[in-house]
């Protein structure tokens, strides 16, 4: 069932990268600059993996402050326009399915912004796991999605509580996975996976939070 929603998901975004700038962010200029604010005061230095950089507004923020930035995503339409906007030397972008990734380098940051809520809960503490296999000594993980206050603006199917149905401009309907960041059990659950992680809201305009984790044990 979640191989399945994680292939409709994937479906999803590499049929909506043509349309995602202008249904995701609306005015890019303005979330361009509140993604380079947003990056500045994460501060990710060195050596940078970006998770799922669909069309690359974040990434374009991660090239000015890191060494380099590695950033995959598992959808080619999405990674060719990040290639378009991105042209810093110091950025390299692949089309890979993270859960399936596999690299003998390690990185001083991991950032993804509007990822972490589309990982299953099933896949939660794999993803995870992961990620303490990616990072450098020292490393940390830098993230930002949806508060869960903004979960009413789904449409979730009966039956689960983190399976929604998304639709694009065409009509075509596909099941994705959305569980919205909610700040203190979700520190909680990557403490019990032996992680420290701080998580602070940013609701200039959009209902966003921020967060740092590093592992712990
Ligand atoms: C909500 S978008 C976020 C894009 C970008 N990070 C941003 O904030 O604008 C989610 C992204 O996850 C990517 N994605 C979905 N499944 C993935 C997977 N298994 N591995 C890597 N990327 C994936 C999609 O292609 C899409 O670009």
């Amino acid at each position: 069932m979640t191989d399945d929603v994680l292939t409709s998901q994937a479906e999803y975004y590499r049929r909506r990268a043509g349309e995602y700038d202008a249904t995701a962010y609306g005015d890019v200029a303005a979330a361009s600059a509140r993604a380079a604010r947003l990056v500045a005061e994460m501060d990710p230095s060195g050596t940078v993996l970006e998770i799922a950089c669909g069309t690359g507004l974040w990434t374009e923020a991660l090239a000015g402050q890191a060494e380099t930035v590695t950033a995959i995503d598992v959808a080619p339409e999405a990674v060719a326009i990040a290639r378009d906007r991105v042209r810093s030397n110091n950025v390299r972008f692949e089309v890979a399915d993270v859960f399936s990734w596999t690299t003998t380098a390690r990185f001083e940051v991991i950032f993804f912004s509007a990822w972490l809520s589309h990982v299953p809960m099933s896949r939660f503490a794999e993803f995870w796991q992961l990620l303490r296999g990616l990072l450098a000594p020292g490393g940390r993980v830098l993230f930002v999605d949806e508060h869960v206050e903004d979960r009413d603006k789904e449409t979730y199917l009966p039956g689960g509580d983190e399976i929604a149905e998304r639709q694009l401009r065409d009509g075509s309907k596909y099941r994705i996975v959305k569980n919205f960041v909610d700040p203190e059990p979700l520190e909680r659950r990557l403490h019990g996976l032996g992680w420290e992680c701080r998580i602070r809201r940013d609701d200039s305009d959009w209902v966003w939070v921020c967060g740092e984790a590093r592992p712990v044990t």
